[in-house]
């Protein structure tokens, strides 16, 4: 048992989540209900840290897939080795299942030992049986310039992933929301920086122009299957300025060049996204790298826009300015409940950074806010 101890707050107990069958089939009555994870180590079967950041968890015939980044220890010469899996049946116990798109030790490679993979995601495609991964790409010795998008697929949920392709996103194609007018706008790539004129021609779509020909940046990113079974990466561009929505084809693997920009100007990073009684909702964090930032929400009648950002904070009470010290990596949804999984980064150690689980909750005018539980289940690992 790796984990050790289970703290039982209030009186919600073990009570299982929903009721609802999901498209795999599985009874969602017989799926336990997600843990609330505080940022304790958690530890893995192997006595180890689950070492899998920046993730998600997909369920799969009652099994929980949970990918992320692996990231080296603090051992000396530890590095990223690719995208790591662990597997559970309870969302408590833990299996360390090794990495499933691994770096490689080949020069030139775009997967060559010392690129970046961060922010992986995985969906299903029941009409080619493959298990579909994306992940925001960074070259070997390009720090964070090349803001790629990488793609891989698996006949099985437990990999191994096999690498197909990592490019920008949409080469040559404009997004469905920038006006003829805009488009046909000139723009000055010398203006500085940061004036009211540069913010100005980036919301008037600048970056989108510098970056047509090669594609759109791709950084921070989530993936989202819509009701109809369309895909969509979701991801920051325009130099973490602006969020774009591109809509996948229907292998899951391709984007078919529909987009659009959401927040120009924004600068909304790791999205995560969520459905709820027919309206879409992001909850983004603000750019800071590594440090913690207030997240914001942003919602939508439908996928593809348009969305608004709201006022305000969709944290709530103490820590909310800093998330609880968290930033977001992805929303679980099981049956009616939605869980907002965020890593605590620690720059000093990243396969250290911690896991902090926290309920959705919904206002009484239906907008979903986080807050710290106090009166729920709370799983802990030995220390
Ligand atoms: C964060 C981003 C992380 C990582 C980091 C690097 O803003 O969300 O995924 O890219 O920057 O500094």
């Amino acid at each position: 048992m790796n984990i050790k101890k289970l703290i039982m707050m209030g009186a919600s107990g073990l009570l299982l989540a929903g009721c609802h069958a999901n498209k795999s089939g599985a009874d969602q009555n017989a799926l336990p209900e997600m843990p609330v994870l505080l940022g304790e180590t958690l530890l893995a079967d192997d006595s180890l840290h689950v070492n899998a950041h920046g993730g998600m968890i997909l369920e799969k015939d009652g099994i929980f897939y949970w990918y992320g980044e692996h990231r080296g220890d603090s051992t000396p010469g530890s590095m990223q080795q690719g995208v790591s899996l662990y597997t559970s049946d309870d969302l408590r116990n833990w299996k360390n299942r090794g990495i499933v798109l691994q770096l490689l030790d080949s020069v030139g490679h775009p997967l060559e030992l010392g690129c970046k993979i961060e922010r992986p995601k995985v969906i299903y495609n029941p009409a080619t049986g493959k298990y579909v991964m994306w992940f925001h790409h960074e070259l070997k010795g390009r720090g964070y310039g090349a803001a790629q998008a990488g793609v891989a697929v698996s006949d099985t949920p437990e990999g191994p992933f096999t690498f197909i392709k990592s490019a920008r996103v949409n080469p040559g194609i404009y997004p469905e929301n920038l006006s003829e007018e805009d488009r046909n706008l000139a723009w000055d790539p010398q203006m500085e920086w940061w004036t009211e004129e540069w913010y100005d021609q980036l919301r008037h779509g600048s970056f989108v122009k510098r970056d047509l020909e090669g594609g759109q940046m791709a950084r921070d990113m989530t993936l989202y299957v819509d009701k109809d079974g369309k895909a969509y990466h979701i991801y920051s561009s325009e130099d973490n300025l602006t969020l774009q929505i591109a809509e996948l084809d229907s292998t899951y693997t391709n984007h078919t060049g529909r987009y659009i920009r959401v927040a120009p100007g924004g600068h909304n990073e790791a999205p995560t996204l969520l459905e709820h009684d027919g309206t879409y909702w992001m909850i983004t964090s603000g750019c800071t790298g590594w440090a913690p930032n207030a997240a914001r929400l942003l919602r939508a009648d439908s996928i593809m826009g348009e969305w608004t950002q709201l006022e305000g904070n969709p944290a709530k009470g103490e820590g909310a300015e800093t998330t609880f010290d968290t930033q977001g990596t992805y929303i679980m949804k099981i049956g009616d409940n939605f869980t907002f999984m965020a890593d605590r980064w620690n720059p000093k150690n990243l396969g250290d950074s911690r896991h902090v689980w926290i309920p959705v909750k919904f206002d009484e005018t239906g907008n979903p806010y986080l807050e710290m539980p106090t009166d729920t289940e709370v799983v802990t690992a030995e220390p």
